[in-house]
C-alpha cells in the first residue's frame, strides 16, 4: 500500500520543480490549492495527484501548467522601472549597439520570466528606437516564462490600460493602435504592431529544470538578460543555481539586470557588479578573472535574508514579534480574534509586498465574517483597502473598485481608497469622474504628493495649466521634505530626488 502523502512532501516536489517555496503561513492556502486539483485532475486522493505530478507525462505536464498559474502571479508592465529602462536605453544598449556593430550585427537578448510579454516587448521597442537600420542587424529576442498561459497571452500582443499604467507608449501610434468596440479590458485596448510583435520570440522555459546556456539553440551568447522579480519566489540556494546558469548564459561582457536586491547577495565569481544610481547590474568577467578555485562554492554575501526567512523574522509594525496560536489560545475570545485578524493581515501585506497578489488576497479573504464583526473599523478598513490594492494590481478592476467603494463607507476620512479609484476610472477613461476623487482625496489628506501630481496631469490634459503648475508646485513642497533616496508609493521606481527633477521638468515646461 502507498504511504499517504504528506504536505512535505508536495513542498518538496514544488520547490524542487519550480523553484518556488511556499511560505509557512501559506500552507493552509497550498492545501486549499491542492484539494481543488485534486479534484479537478480527477486523481483519486493526494498520493495519486502526486503520483501524477511526478510522473513526467504530457498530463503531469498541463497538471504543472496549472499549478504553477495558481501558485505565481503573473503581474507585469510596459517599461516597468523607468530607471532600470533609462540605464538600458542610455548605458547598456548602447554598448551591446557599438559592440556588436564592429562585430557581427547580431544582438541577443533574453527577458526570462516574461509573464505576459510587456518586458521583452519594452526591449523591442527601445532596440527598435535605437538602432539606425533594424533591418540590418540580425536580433534574438527571447522572452519565456513557465506559465504557458502567460505566453500565450504575450504571443497576441493585445493589452489594456493597466499594461501601461507608467508609460505613455500606447499613445505612440508607431507601436500600438487603439482597437474599436474591443470587448476586453473595459473597452480599452490596444494592439502591438506586427513588426515589433515579430522581434520577439516566446519559448516556455522552467528556470528550475530546463537546460540553459543551450549551445544547440538560442539560449546561449546573451548580449543581456533581464530576470527581474522572478527570484522572489526562490529560496537562496534556488537562487544561487539560476543566477550561477544565467551568468554561463551570458557571453563576456554580456548584462544580467534582475530586480533590485533580488539576489539576497547570490553573485557568482563569473559575474561583476556595476553599480549605477538607478540600480545595479551585473556583467559576466573574462575567464582570466575569474578567480580559479576547484570545488569552492560561489561566493555568498548575504544582502537581504530569503523568502522564508523573511516570512519567519516577520514582525508588527511596532516590533513586537509575532504572537504562535498556541500563545494566543490562552488569551481572552476578542483579544484572539483580533489578534488573529491582525496576524492575517500583516502576512497578506508582506505578499502584496512582494507581488504576490493572488495570495495576498487568499490570505485577506481568511479573515472570516464572524472575525470581521469582532475587529476595530481601522483594521476592517485595512483589510478591504489592501484587498483593493492587491486586486487592482493583479488586473481584477471592478473587484477592486468594488473593495474601494466597501473601504470609504468603512472610513470615510481616508484619502487612499479615493486616490486608487481614481486611477482606476482613469483606466476606464472616466476623466471627470477620476477628477472628484482625487478631489476628494486632496480633500481628505492634502500632504499626498502623488494627488497633487495625478490631478495636475487631469487638469492639464483639460488644458488648464495654470491649476496643474500650481498643483505641482504644491507637491513640490511635500516632496522636498522628504529624504531624497526614499520612494514614496505610485512612483516607486524613482527616487524622491528623480521625481522632484522630474516634477521641475514639467514645471518648467508650464512655464514655457
Ligand atoms: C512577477 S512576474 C515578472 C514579470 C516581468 N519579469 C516583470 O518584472 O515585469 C514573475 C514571473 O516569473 C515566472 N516564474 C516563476 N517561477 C518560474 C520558473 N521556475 N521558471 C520560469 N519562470 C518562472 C512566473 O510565471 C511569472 O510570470
Amino acid at each position: 500500500m502507498n504511504k499517504p502523502v504528506h504536505l512535505e512532501q508536495f513542498l518538496a516536489i514544488i520547490a524542487n520543480h519550480t523553484g518556488l517555496v511556499i511560505p509557512e503561513q501559506e500552507y493552509a492556502n497550498l492545501g486549499k490549492i491542492l484539494a481543488e486539483r485534486i479534484k479537478h485532475s480527477q486523481s483519486r486522493g493526494a498520493e495519486e495527484y502526486f503520483s501524477l505530478l511526478g510522473s513526467g507525462s504530457n498530463d503531469s505536464d498541463r497538471e504543472w501548467q496549472v499549478l504553477v498559474l495558481l501558485l505565481t502571479t503573473g503581474e507585469s508592465y510596459f517599461f516597468r522601472d523607468t530607471g532600470q529602462f533609462g540605464l538600458l536605453e542610455k548605458v547598456i544598449l548602447p554598448d551591446i549597439i557599438d559592440r556588436k556593430s564592429r562585430e557581427n550585427r547580431e544582438i541577443r537578448l533574453w527577458s526570462a520570466g516574461c509573464s505576459t510579454g510587456e518586458e521583452p516587448y519594452s526591449l523591442a521597442i527601445l532596440l527598435h528606437k535605437m538602432l539606425p537600420s533594424p533591418d540590418q542587424w540580425k536580433i534574438v529576442l527571447i522572452g519565456s516564462d513557465i506559465n504557458e498561459n502567460a505566453l500565450e497571452f504575450a504571443r497576441q500582443g493585445r493589452y489594456g490600460a493597466w499594461s501601461f499604467r507608467r508609460s505613455e507608449i500606447s499613445s505612440d501610434e508607431t507601436y500600438f493602435k487603439r482597437k474599436k468596440n474591443s470587448e476586453l479590458f473595459h473597452g480599452k485596448e490596444w494592439v502591438l504592431n506586427r513588426e515589433i510583435r515579430n522581434l520577439v520570440t516566446f519559448m516556455r522555459v522552467n528556470l528550475i529544470k530546463d537546460t540553459y546556456p543551450d549551445n544547440a539553440g538560442e539560449l546561449r551568447e546573451m548580449d543581456l538578460i533581464l530576470c527581474r522579480n522572478v527570484f522572489i519566489y526562490f529560496d537562496s540556494d534556488t537562487i544561487r543555481r539560476v543566477v550561477g546558469r544565467l551568468a554561463q548564459t551570458l557571453r563576456v561582457g554580456g548584462y544580467l539586470v534582475t530586480g533590485h536586491a533580488e539576489l539576497s547577495g547570490q553573485i557568482p565569481d563569473e559575474l561583476t557588479g556595476k553599480m549605477y544610481p538607478e540600480s545595479v547590474v551585473y556583467q559576466r568577467k573574462p575567464p582570466q578573472e575569474v578567480a580559479q578555485r576547484p570545488g569552492k562554492p560561489p561566493r555568498v554575501v548575504t544582502v537581504t535574508p530569503s523568502l522564508r526567512e523573511r516570512a519567519k523574522q516577520m514582525v508588527t509594525p511596532s516590533g513586537v514579534k509575532t504572537l504562535s496560536t498556541a500563545s494566543m489560545l490562552a488569551l481572552p475570545e476578542p483579544i484572539a480574534s483580533m489578534m488573529g485578524v491582525r496576524e492575517k493581515l500583516r502576512l497578506a501585506e508582506d505578499f502584496f509586498k512582494r507581488g504576490a497578489y493572488h495570495q495576498a488576497i487568499a490570505k485577506a479573504q481568511e479573515v472570516t465574517d464572524s472575525e470581521l464583526s469582532t475587529i476595530p473599523v481601522q483594521l476592517r478598513y485595512e483589510g478591504l483597502f489592501l484587498m483593493a490594492r492587491s486586486y487592482a494590481n493583479s488586473g481584477e478592476y471592478s473587484k477592486a473598485a468594488s473593495c474601494c467603494h466597501r473601504a470609504i463607507q468603512t472610513n470615510a476620512f481616508s484619502g487612499q481608497p479615493h486616490f486608487l479609484l481614481a486611477h482606476l476610472l482613469m483606466a476606464e477613461g472616466k476623466d471627470e469622474e477620476a477628477k472628484k476623487h482625487l478631489q476628494k482625496a486632496l480633500y481628505l489628506d492634502s500632504k499626498h504628493a502623488p494627488t497633487y501630481l495625478e490631478l495636475a496631469d487631469v487638469l492639464q490634459k483639460e488644458g488648464d495649466n495654470k491649476r496643474a503648475k500650481r498643483l505641482r508646485e504644491s507637491a513640490l513642497e511635500i516632496l522636498r521634505a522628504l529624504p531624497p533616496q526614499s520612494r514614496i508609493e505610485t512612483f516607486e521606481e524613482w527616487t524622491v530626488e528623480e521625481l522632484i527633477q522630474h516634477v521641475l521638468e514639467l514645471v518648467k515646461r508650464d512655464n514655457d
